[in-house]
């Protein structure tokens, strides 16, 4: 059922996608049906270049035959399709459960329009039931670590953050960590995303703020198109 509707929510956003298109590629579970999706269409003749957000999503993307390049070497993009962990009303968005949200957010920022696609589980009015995830370098984890949980006490928070892959630490295609923060509620997630980023280890964090511009969400009774 989920994969339906997931599949439902990636076939809409396809009907975004022209020849000619520079695409940013998405990482997840929903991602994957949109890639097989633009397979589909490219075997038929569409013509676009994509821009992948991970390793996981370059691979499946050359065994669907879709043309790749660089952000280096295509640092423009027209659209990118991306699913989300959590979305709310005003595509405030928590990414990072597969790990990506680093690439993933450099992609969408490059690229004119960030379209989500996602089931209607993923839909909330407020952010935080998902842990959040925080990418961190692996140097000095433990002092970075201590930073988050104080950054976040200030805010209220009594969070502990949880260390992806625990005595087997997670790593990003960039080479760095997550950790996973319960936070619950997350009223303000401009004000999560500024404390975090000015803890030096961390890198960056699962929260897009103003970076979607539409939603496809899939539910029951159809597709949704959802505007900020
Ligand atoms: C990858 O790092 C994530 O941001 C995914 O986009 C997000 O976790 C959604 O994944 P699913 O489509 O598998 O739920």
């Amino acid at each position: 059922m989920s994969e339906d509707l997931k599949r439902l929510a990636a076939e809409a956003a396809l009907g975004e996608v022209q020849s000619g298109m520079r695409l940013g590629i998405g990482t997840g579970s929903t991602a994957e049906h949109f890639v097989r999706g633009l397979g589909a269409r490219v075997r038929g003749g569409l013509d676009v270049v994509g821009v992948p957000t991970s390793e996981r999503t370059a691979a499946l993307a050359r065994e669907e035959g879709i043309r790749l390049e660089t952000l280096e070497n295509c640092p423009e993009l027209d659209l990118t399709v991306d699913g989300a962990d959590e979305l709310d009303a005003r595509l405030t968005l928590i990414k990072g459960g597969g790990g990506a949200l680093l690439r993933e957010k450099i992609v969408a920022t490059a690229s004119t329009r960030m379209v989500v696609i996602a089931d209607a589980g993923k839909r909330v009015s407020c952010l935080g039931a998902f842990a959040l995830p925080i990418e961190v370098v692996p140097f000095g984890l433990r002092a970075t670590r201590h930073s988050i949980e104080s950054a976040l006490a200030a805010l209220g928070y009594s969070a502990v953050p949880a260390l992806r892959g625990g005595t087997e630490p997670f790593v990003t295609d960039g080479q760095h960590h997550i950790f996973d923060v319960e936070l619950g509620q997350i009223h303000d997630p401009v004000a999560v995303s500024e404390a975090l980023l000015r803890i030096p280890g961390v890198v960056d964090h699962g929260l897009f703020i103003g970076i979607a511009d539409a939603a496809y969400v899939a539910g029951p009774d159809g597709v949704d198109r959802l505007t900020p």
